[in-house]
């Protein structure tokens, strides 16, 4: 029998990576909710239990060495593989403020660091236990916003940071292109969470389809594309 398929969720305590989770767990996959504050991942892992689904939780601050080094150790101790990384979690704090004036120190390095360097220093952490079994699935959830063709004024941080989980994508999925490792990218709409607000048009459920879908891609699957509801969207 085939062995269980362990996932890693970043961000996944509230919004699209519980929805994330929730989905995952539903297909049998075993899946582990990070958050970087452990009341609220506990709790999030509580609420799924209260619907019959099982998933671990484990600690993990995107932007902090020490918390993903921690993370790495003990998912390779305790389970000896990682098959799926949803890299989730995000922030956008530049809203309305332009390119000009905006502060690095507060808008463009934590920005960076959340939404682009803590996904890369993730994958680079969890190919190497992905190869050991020959499979992997990584997901970037990137945004509109990081679609180059269409870039305009504002938000410069969160552009900055999805444009270059963008291209992070293409590379990553070209290096690994001779291997069973699917590095994908996809934005999931302008989604009803905190960071979309209650004004976005589309539900959590909606939001996370897509990265369901290629959590679970078969061996033939994309690799290096950019989704949104399963087609292309423009880089
Ligand atoms: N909602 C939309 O309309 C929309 C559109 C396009 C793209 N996206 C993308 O979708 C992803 C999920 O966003 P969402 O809409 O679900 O927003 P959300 O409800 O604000 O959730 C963001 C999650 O990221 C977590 N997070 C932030 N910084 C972190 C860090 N350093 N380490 C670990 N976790 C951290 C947050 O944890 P705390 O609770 O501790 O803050 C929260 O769990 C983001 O990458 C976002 O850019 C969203």
């Amino acid at each position: 029998m085939e062995q269980q398929r362990v996932a890693l969720v970043t961000g996944a305590n509230r919004g699209i990576g519980l929805e994330a989770c929730r989905q995952l767990a539903k297909l049998g996959i075993h899946v582990i909710l990070t958050a970087r504050r452990e009341d609220k991942g506990r709790a999030a892992v509580e609420e799924l239990a209260a619907e019959g689904l099982k998933a671990s939780f484990l600690p993990l601050d995107v932007t902090s060495e020490e918390s993903r080094k921690a993370i790495a150790e003990t998912i390779t101790r305790e389970y000896g593989r990682l098959d799926i990384l949803i890299n989730n979690a995000g922030i956008s704090i530049d809203f309305d403020v332009p390119a000009l004036e905006v502060s690095f120190d507060e808008v463009i390095r934590p920005t960076m660091e959340t939404n682009l360097y803590g996904p890369l220093h993730l994958t680079q952490l969890f190919v190497p236990l992905m190869r050991k079994h020959n499979y992997g699935r990584i997901v970037n959830v990137s945004s509109g916003l990081g679609s180059f063709s269409k870039i305009t004024a504002g938000r410069i941080g969160y552009r900055l940071s999805k444009v270059g989980m963008n291209a992070m994508t293409k590379v990553f999925a070209d290096e690994l292109k001779d291997t069973n490792i699917l590095v994908n990218v996809m934005t999931p709409g302008w989604v009803r969470t905190h960071l979309g607000g209650v004004k976005a048009e589309r539900s959590v459920e909606q939001g996370a389809e897509t990265i369901t879908w290629l959590a679970t891609l078969p061996d033939d699957g994309p690799r290096g594309r950019f989704f949104k509801d399963r087609q292309d969207f423009p880089w």
